[in-house]
C-alpha cells in the first residue's frame, strides 16, 4: 500500500507500485503508443513517482526503485514531436530543466534506483538509465543500447556526455556518442553502459529485485579509462576523434559530432564543469536548421514505414521467404544477397557462369560485412545458390527479374518463366527506364507484374520504389510492399511514369553534370562542388558506379539526351560503361576510381553546385506536380533515401522552399 502524505497524480503513462519487500516498481508503458519514448507528460509523472519515492524513503517505507518498461522496447529515445517547440537557445535551456533536475534527483535518491533493460534503450532513455546506480539488461536479441543524437544533428543533452564518460570512460563514451552505434547488451556490459546481464527478460525482476536488496552501486570507469580524462592524454584522444570524424562527415554540414568533440577537449577533465557547459553547447545544435532538417528526414522515414501496407490476418497473409532473382550482374547478385543477409534463401539466375560465380563471391563479402559471427556467414552462404536453368523459380515467393535493359529479351523471359511461377508468388522487374505495360504485354496475367525497382548499391541505399503499373493489381502491390518491409528497406509506392520518381529527378541533375564536363569543368571539380553541397558522391563518379549504358539509357527514355552524340553515348559506343568495365568518366582501379588532385575556391564550387541541382529541384517541383508519388514529402523522402541527396538539406522540395524564403527575406 502507498501512503499518501503527497499523493501521486493519475498515472497514465507509468505503473507504480510497492511489493511486499518494499521495493517499488515503476513500470513504464506509454498510453496510446506502441513504443515509450520520453516526453512532457512521461517526465512529470517520472518527477512524482520520484518525490513519492523520496517521501517514501525518507521514512523507511521503500528500500529502493526499480525502472522498467511494459512495452517490448525499454525506451526508444526522446520524444521529437515535442522538439518542434524548441525555437530559441532559451527556450531549449527551459525545457531541459527539469528533466535535468530530475536525472540529478534519481542520482542522488537514498534508496538505491534499478533500470532493468528490455528492447530499445536509446537516446534520452539510456540518459536516465546512466542516472541510476545500477543497470541490468537481457541479452534477447531486441535489447539494445546507443545515443543516436548525433543523426538527429545534436548528442545527448540530459547529462548524457558526463554519466557515459564516467561510467564507460572518454574511450568508450565518445565513440558511442559520435558514431551512434547501437550496441548489443554483450557489448555495452563490456564498455560499461551495462552493469549486470541476465539471459532473458524473465530473469530481469529477480535481478533487480536482488540488486536493491543488496544496495548495488556502479563503479563507473576503471582508472585506466579514466586516466584518459587527463591532459595531455584528452587533447591527444580529442584530436584523433576530430581526425576519424572529419573522414566520415563534414563539419559545415554536420556540426553535433565536432561540438561534442569540443566540449570533451575542453571541460572533460572535470566532470562537473563538463556538465554545465553541456547545455551551453546543446542548446545552438537543437535550434540549429541542420538539425531540424534532420529531424525531417527521420520524420520522413517513419511515415514511410507506417504508410507502407501491413500484413493482413488470416489466409492472405504473404509470409515471403524465398526469393530468385534472374541476372546476376550489378544490381541481381547483390538483391539477392541483401535477401539473403534478411534471412530469406536466394537463388540467382544468368546466362553467364562467370556472372554467377561473380554474384556468388560478391555475396560472401557482403556476408562477410554485415554478418557477424562465422556462423551466421556460413549459413548465410548455404541460402545462396548459384540456379543456372532457374530449377529454384517454381518453389519461389518472390521473382525480380534483372537482366539487360532491353524490352525485347525481357518480354521474352516473362513470356518463358510466367507458367511456372507458383500461385501467389510475386513477379517483379527491377527495371529502370522500360515501361511495366510493355513488359508486361505478353503476358497473360499482366496484373501480375509490378516493379521492384532497386538503388545502387543495394546495400546502401534504404529505399525500393514498388512502381504500380497501369495493370499491377493491387494485391501485388501490397504483397510487394509486404516483401521490401520483410527485407529491411523501405517501400515508396511510384507511379509507372518515366523514370519513376527517383531517377526522373536524378537524370536531369546526372545530364547537367555531363553538358558542365563538355562545357570544359574538370570532372573532379563537378564531383567536388557536388559533395560540397552535400551529395554521398558526386554525378559523374555516381554514373560510372550505375553504368553509363543504364544511365544513357535512362536519359533518352526521359528526353534529356541531346540529338546526335554526347560524351555519354560516346563512351558507351567505346565500351566504357564504368566501374564495371574499368573506365567511364574515370578508370577505375580496385574499385575505386583515380583522380587526380586539385582544389577550388569554395565559391566556385558553391556557384556550379547550385547550377547542378537546380535541374534536380526542378523536376522535383513537377514530379509533386504529377503525383508520382502521394505527396510532397513523399517526394523528398524518396529523393533522400534513394539517392543520398544531402540529409542535412531536409530534402529537394524542403531546401527550394527554405532558399525561396530566404530569397524573399533578403528581398524585403
Ligand atoms: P548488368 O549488365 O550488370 O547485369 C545484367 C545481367 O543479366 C548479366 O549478368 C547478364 O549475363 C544477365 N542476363 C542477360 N540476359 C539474361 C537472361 N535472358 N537470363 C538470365 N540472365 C541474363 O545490369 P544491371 O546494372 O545489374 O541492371 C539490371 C537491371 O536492373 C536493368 O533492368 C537495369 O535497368 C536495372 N537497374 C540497374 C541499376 C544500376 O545502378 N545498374 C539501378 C536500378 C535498376
Amino acid at each position: 500500500m502507498i501512503h499518501d502524505k503527497t499523493p501521486l497524480p493519475d498515472l497514465k503513462d507509468w505503473r507504480f507500485s510497492i511489493d511486499v519487500e518494499n521495493i517499488a516498481w515503476a513500470i513504464f508503458d506509454r498510453e496510446g503508443e506502441s513504443v515509450n519514448s520520453l516526453g512532457r507528460r512521461p517526465l512529470e509523472e517520472l518527477d512524482a513517482i520520484v518525490a513519492k519515492t523520496e517521501e517514501l524513503a525518507r521514512d523507511g517505507a521503500v528500500k529502493g526503485l526499480v525502472l522498467m518498461s511494459g512495452k517490448d522496447n525499454f525506451i526508444a529515445g526522446a520524444d521529437i514531436r515535442e522538439f518542434e517547440e524548441f525555437d530559441t537557445e532559451e527556450k531549449v535551456k527551459e525545457v531541459l530543466s527539469p528533466p535535468l533536475e530530475l536525472l540529478d534527483r534519481i542520482e542522488k535518491l537514498r534508496v538505491p534506483v534499478v533500470a532493468a533493460i528490455h528492447g530499445y534503450c536509446l537516446g534520452g532513455g539510456l540518459e536516465l538509465v546512466l542516472a541510476c546506480d545500477w543497470r541490468i539488461a537481457d541479452r534477447e536479441e531486441g535489447t539494445r543500447l546507443g545515443f543516436p543524437e548525433v543523426k538527429l544533428g545534436i548528442f545527448p543533452g540530459l547529462n548524457g556526455t558526463i554519466r557515459s564518460i564516467r561510467q564507460a570512460g572518454p574511450l568508450n563514451a565518445m565513440t558511442a556518442m559520435l558514431t551512434a552505434k547501437f550496441y548489443r547488451p554483450t557489448a555495452a556490459r563490456a564498455i560499461g553502459l551495462v552493469d549486470q546481464l541476465v539471459p532473458t527478460h524473465h530473469g530481469l525482476r529477480w535481478a533487480a529485485r536482488k540488486a536493491v536488496l543488496k544496495k548495488r552501486h556502479s563503479k563507473g570507469a576503471g582508472w585506466l579509462q579514466r586516466m584518459m580524462q587527463m591532459s595531455p592524454i584528452r587533447g591527444y584522444l580529442a584530436g584523433q576523434m576530430r581526425k576519424k570524424t572529419k573522414a566520415k562527415v563534414r563539419e559545415d554540414h554536420y556540426p553535433a559530432p565536432f561540438r561534442l568533440i569540443d566540449l570533451f577537449e575542453q571541460y572533460g577533465g572535470d566532470l562537473k564543469e563538463m556538465k554545465s557547459e553541456e547545455t551551453e553547447a546543446f542548446a545552438p545544435l537543437m535550434v540549429s536548421d541542420t538539425s531540424r532538417n534532420l529531424r525531417r528526414v527521420f520524420k520522413l522515414s517513419e511515415m514511410l514505414k507506417a504508410e507502407a501496407p501491413k500484413q493482413e490476418k488470416g489466409m492472405d497473409a504473404f509470409r515471403p521467404l524465398r526469393v530468385h532473382v534472374i541476372g546476376a550482374g550489378t544490381m541481381g547478385a547483390d538483391i539477392a544477397a541483401w535477401c539473403v543477409v534478411s534471412g530469406m534463401q536466394a537463388s540467382l539466375q544468368d546466362l553467364s557462369e562467370e556472372q554467377l560465380e561473380k554474384g556468388l563471391a560478391r555475396g560472401q563479402k557482403l556476408f562477410k560485412k554485415r554478418l557477424r559471427s562465422k556462423r551466421d556467414q556460413d549459413a548465410a552462404k548455404a541460402r545462396l545458390v548459384a540456379d543456372p536453368h532457374g530449377k529454384h523459380l517454381p518453389r519461389a515467393d518472390v521473382v525480380i527479374e534483372a537482366i539487360v535493359e532491353k524490352l525485347d529479351v525481357k518480354q521474352s523471359l516473362f513470356k518463358d518463366i510466367e507458367e511456372k511461377l507458383k500461385p501467389g508468388a510475386v513477379l517483379a522487374t527491377n527495371t529502370s527506364s522500360l515501361k511495366l505495360e510493355d513488359i508486361a504485354e505478353g503476358l497473360k496475367d499482366p496484373g501480375r507484374l509490378i516493379g521492384l525497382h532497386f538503388f545502387n548499391p543495394v546495400p546502401q541505399l534504404p529505399l525500393v520504389e514498388v512502381v504500380r503499373g497501369e495493370q499491377s493489381r493491387e494485391d501485388e502491390v501490397r504483397k510487394a510492399c509486404l516483401f521490401v518491409t520483410a527485407i529491411n528497406k523501405m517501400p515508396l509506392i511510384v507511379r509507372s511514369v518515366p523514370g519513376f520518381l527517383v531517377n526522373r529527378v536524378l537524370a536531369p541533375y546526372m545530364m547537367e553534370s555531363v553538358a558542365q564536363f563538355e562545357s570544359g569543368q574538370p570532372r573532379e571539380k563537378i564531383d567536388q562542388a557536388a559533395e560540397k553541397f552535400g551529395m554521398p558522391m558526386g554525378p559523374l563518379e555516381l554514373m560510372d558506379m550505375v553504368g553509363l549504358d543504364i544511365c544513357d539509357h535512362v536519359g533518352k527514355t526521359l528526353g534529356l539526351a541531346p540529338e546526335g552524340e554526347n560524351t555519354l553515348s560516346r563512351l558507351v559506343k567505346e565500351g566504357k560503361l564504368g566501374k564495371k568495365t574499368g573506365e567511364g568518366f574515370y578508370v577505375w582501379k580496385d574499385g575505386k576510381p583515380l583522380r587526380e588532385e586539385a582544389e577550388y575556391e569554395p565559391e566556385e564550387l558553391d556557384r556550379l553546385a547550385a547550377e547542378l541541382i537546380k535541374p534536380l529541384l526542378d523536376e522535383a517541383e513537377r514530379a509533386r506536380d504529377d503525383h508520382v508519388v502521394e505527396s510532397g514529402d513523399l517526394v523528398d523522402a524518396g529523393v533522400i533515401f534513394g539517392t543520398g541527396f544531402a540529409p542535412f538539406r531536409g530534402g529537394p522540395l524542403h531546401y527550394r522552399e527554405t532558399q525561396n524564403a530566404q530569397d524573399s527575406a533578403v528581398a524585403a
